[in-house]
């Protein structure tokens, strides 16, 4: 069996990233197992995007200079950094996009500039503002976070009104509601979503009350993959929307936040002021820019290819692979006790180069879907599972 041409991998990581690199055709005859180069490019059923490491990195960067000559900012202003924030804005509809360090950075300032003087912000549960954010909002921005919909992915329209409406009895002295920030997906929910008639129903109170709406949009991109809804839609019932960069992007990090020119222009003294400008945040813009190319018929293709490997998976005994009750690119995987899962998780590593997580005590846990599945044929992931377990 051929090894993978890791050149060839990174030529084509770009743009149109890898078609199956291992035809079936080529392992008829002969066993599936192979032991791959550690540097060559697993399939992980973790994670939300292809992960480059350093050398992929430069080498996606070189290709994408070869093909557009990369053009560098200058603390944030011109180059790639305006070319990300353009295609931003167009593909979220709003007037403006500013690129930022964080998303945590994007989040906090968008809410606290939402808010204005007004102290009250609704966010739920098992959201990363909420929960993952270091009391951000607490503690440097002024801002008192209101959780609802507790343990749950989402609240509803008529959960906000009534907490809302509660206030007037529940609490002595008033004081203002700043905004309101929902997660979408929901990462602490296993990346299940929020559905697009609740947050039709929250957006229209919402502007009915006057109050701003902020979405944690990080992973928006595979919710919009999953649901069929675009991201257009989805950030046409927010005023403003933060998107990740570096969780399907591939890139080392960065941000991008979407809103009304008013808003936007803002920014850079905010951020500023809270230490974030970076003198350069072209090699993140750059890398950025040239993986949203094509990235909408890439998702398409993996989950088409994820629908074939699971259904295939479903047909080995021991295995199960069901989707979670309104999820994304999460699904639940269970091995059955007649397998051990952690040789299990060893040998597809070892000897395919497919990465799974591990199983908790009862054989449960988790496969993601991400654009690493192209990387095999599904008949050659599906075979490499059974030759696992058998
Ligand atoms: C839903 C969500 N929002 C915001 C963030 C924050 O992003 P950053 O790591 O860029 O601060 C994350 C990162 O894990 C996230 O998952």
């Amino acid at each position: 069996m051929p090894a993978i041409d890791r050149r060839q991998f990174l030529q084509r990581s770009g743009a149109v990233l890898l078609p199956a690199i291992l035809p079936v055709a080529a392992m008829a005859g002969q066993s599936t197992k192979q032991e791959l180069p550690a540097d060559e490019p697993p399939v992980n059923f973790f994670g939300d995007g292809a992960d480059f490491n350093p050398a992929q990195y430069i080498e996606t960067l070189q290709k994408a200079n070869a093909k557009e000559p990369i053009r560098r900012d200058f603390y944030g202003q011109g180059g790639a950094v305006a070319a990300l924030e353009k295609k931003m804005a167009e593909i979220t509809g709003k007037e403006k996009a500013i690129y930022m360090p964080t998303g945590t950075l994007a989040n906090q300032l968008a809410i606290a500039e939402l808010s204005g003087a007004n102290t009250k912000v609704f966010v739920q549960d098992m959201s990363h503002v909420y929960r993952d954010e270091a009391d951000a909002a607490q503690s440097v921005f002024g801002k008192r976070l209101m959780p609802l919909g507790m343990g749950q992915t989402y609240f509803t329209a008529a959960e906000l009104k009534d907490a809302i409406d509660g206030l007037k009895s529940k609490e002595v002295f008033a004081s203002g509601i700043g905004a309101v920030s929902i997660e979408n997906p929901v990462r602490r929910t296993d990346g299940r979503m929020v559905p697009i008639d609740e947050i039709s129903k929250i957006s229209a109170y919402c502007r009915e009350n006057k109050i701003p709406l902020h979405m944690d949009g990080a992973r928006i991109f595979m919710t919009a993959a999953w649901s069929g809804v675009s991201v257009k839609e989805y950030a046409s019932y927010f005023d403003t929307v933060y998107i990740s960069l570096y969780k399907y992007f591939g890139t080392a990090g960065g941000a991008v936040l979407c809103g009304n020119s008013s808003l936007i222009d803002k920014m850079p003294h905010l951020i500023k002021i809270h230490g974030g400008t970076v003198f350069g945040n072209w090699v993140n813009a750059a890398m950025a820019l040239h993986r949203m190319e094509g990235f909408e018929g890439r998702m398409k293709e993996s989950i088409q290819k994820a629908n074939i490997v699971f259904e295939g998976l479903n047909k080995i005994k021991g295995l199960k692979v069901t989707t979670l009750d309104g999820g994304t690119n999460i699904y639940a995987f269970e091995i059955g006790s007649g397998i051990n899962a952690g040789t299990l998780q060893q040998k597809l590593n070892k000897d395919f180069g497919i990465r799974i997580p591990p199983a908790d005590k009862n054989g449960k846990t988790t496969l993601t879907v991400n654009e690493t599945i192209l990387y095999r044929e599904p008949a050659y992931i599906i075979k490499a599972f059974e030759s696992c377990v058998s």
